[in-house]
């Protein structure tokens, strides 16, 4: 399987597609890839002449308890998905490379990355901004593909590119489910076969929310009682948020107004997996 590991070898691929007016798409991931990655891959090739995916597993955006070590790692087996699904080029840089001794540089979304995941995981948004940004300077695309799944992400990813000028395009893709609607995750494969099937219980309280919205419900307490009640009925869950925020800036009115673009965001522990979800609704 071909990858590049070296960033001069990548970006002069880069350059010199630009050079031939192609238009370079970039997804970056960290491996394990599932069919939610693969969708963001064959969206880039849909939209850009030459696809990188960049598979680097980001020490910085891990916690000291977070086990970086056994994050599941098959280098093989996720380039042939990614050349499947339309990738032409494999960027997976060694360490050293991307944090060389001495490297003291980061960079923090201010705001945006304070509330909901950067509440309970206060490391994780600079981590990712600091990568996405080197990434971003390494690869030099024209445009970036990131999931749905991650909307709070999504939000400090096209902050960063706005505040710093990258002349690069931010597309969301929508989250891949399964068929009783949990989001597609490479963390689902620590699920017990219990647990899977209580699982679906994310999907099925930002239903309820959404559904409650629809009828008219506007008060953001009583939205985000709704997700707790329901997500409550697995004793196993442990619910670290539940709850809505205005979707463009995450701020949280105390009720929502007609024409709102509102996102409903969850983040709970089933027994130990840490499950994400979020929907989108207008008012
Ligand atoms: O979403 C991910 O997989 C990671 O946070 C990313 C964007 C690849 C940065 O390491």
């Amino acid at each position: 399987m071909n990858f590049i590991e070296k960033i001069e070898e990548i970006r002069e691929i880069s350059r010199n597609s630009k050079k031939n007016n192609l238009k370079v798409g970039f997804v970056p991931t960290m491996g394990a890839l599932h069919q939610g990655h693969l969708s963001l891959i064959e969206k880039a090739k849909e939209i850009s002449d030459i696809v990188i995916v960049s598979i680097f597993v980001n020490p910085k955006q891990f916690a000291a308890h977070e086990d970086l070590d056994k994050y599941p790692r098959d280098l093989e087996k996720d380039a042939k998905l990614a050349y499947e699904s339309g990738a032409d080029f494999i960027f997976s840089p060694n360490i050293l490379d991307i944090y060389p001794v001495g490297y003291s540089t980061s960079i923090n979304v201010n705001v945006i990355s304070e509330s909901f995941e950067g509440e309970f995981r206060p490391h994780f948004f600079g981590g990712v901004a600091t990568v996405c940004a080197k990434l971003f300077t390494i690869v030099e695309p024209d445009l970036v593909v990131f999931g749905q799944k991650d909307y709070q992400q999504c939000l400090v990813i096209s902050k960063l590119i706005k505040d710093l000028h990258f002349p690069i395009e931010f597309i969301m893709e929508p989250t891949v489910r399964e068929s009783d609607g949990l989001a597609k995750s490479s963390r689902n494969q620590y699920l017990s076969k219990d647990e899977r099937q209580k699982s679906g219980i994310l999907f099925i309280a930002l239903e309820e929310a959404k559904k409650a919205i629809s009828l008219g419900e506007s008060d953001r307490k009583i939205i985000n009682a709704i997700m707790h009640k329901k997500l409550r009925e697995v004793k196993e869950i442990r619910i670290e948020y539940a709850s809505s925020a205005l979707a463009d800036d995450l701020s949280q009115p105390e009720f929502f107004l007609k024409g709102d673009k509102v996102v409903l965001l969850i983040a709970c522990y089933l027994n130990k997996v840490r499950l994400i979800d979020n929907m989108i609704i207008t008012i």
